[in-house]
């Protein structure tokens, strides 16, 4: 069969065998890039299988908002994708991860994931998630929100994602931006199912 066309081998860039600790980070264009950087800096410390898609557009959020660059990120992740790269394994269902945490996401990945296009590895990938039945967080990003995007918000959760704008609580009385991201991103490693002592938890001490 070698040269027939239906068998053209791109080969593994990764082992098909389920690690416990898999799980896909993408980061669009919506303002708080600082949340995906965050998420992988934990997971990265966590010996965590992270496979990195990165939007075009997050490039620019990530330049203007942090000082980390698409290579730093990149060398946090163990596995790094474009948004156009629809051969990567997370396109596929039969690869499988824990889930999928979108941070931020912006209103028009959001549209896309709740109206089932997958124009972009972002958004395939987010589909793929949904159709198998795993965790998709969606840390949304925008204000004021129209009807549209609260009609996207509903029509995702009613297909099993989870909606997670990352709106900080002030009831642990955060002093410092840092203790803010981090509440966040506790609550959405929580939702996941990873172990995490990021943020001090209502009732107890840490
Ligand atoms: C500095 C900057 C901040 C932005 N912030 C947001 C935002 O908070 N929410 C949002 O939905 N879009 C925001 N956008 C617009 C998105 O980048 C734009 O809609 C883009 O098409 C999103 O594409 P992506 O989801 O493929 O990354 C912002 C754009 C820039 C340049």
């Amino acid at each position: 069969m070698v040269g027939s066309p239906f068998f053209c081998y791109y080969g593994p860039r990764t082992k098909n065998v389920m690690s416990k600790k898999r799980i896909i980070v993408a980061v669009t264009g919506a303002s708080g890039a600082v949340y995906g950087v965050k998420i992988l800096e934990f997971l990265s410390k966590a010996s965590f299988e992270t496979h990195l898609i990165l939007s075009d557009n997050s490039k620019i959020t990530l330049n203007l908002e942090t000082c980390y660059s698409v290579s730093d990120l990149s060398q946090l992740a163990s596995f790094t994708y474009s948004g156009s790269d629809m051969t990567a394994p997370v396109a596929s269902g039969s690869f499988q991860t824990m889930g999928m945490i979108v941070a931020p996401c912006s209103m028009k990945t959001l549209a896309e994931i709740a109206n089932g296009i997958s124009s972009s590895l972002v958004t395939r990938a987010a589909d793929v998630i949904l159709k198998e039945r795993r965790k998709l967080i969606l840390l949304t990003r925008e204000t004021p929100l129209h009807a549209i995007h609260l009609k996207n918000m509903l029509s995702v959760t009613q297909s099993g994602g989870i909606v997670f704008p990352p709106v900080p609580g002030f009831y642990n009385k955060p002093s410092s931006i840092d203790d803010i991201i981090n509440h966040t991103i506790s609550r959405v490693l929580d939702l996941v199912g990873i172990e995490n002592s990021l943020a001090p938890r209502w009732g107890m001490s840490i």
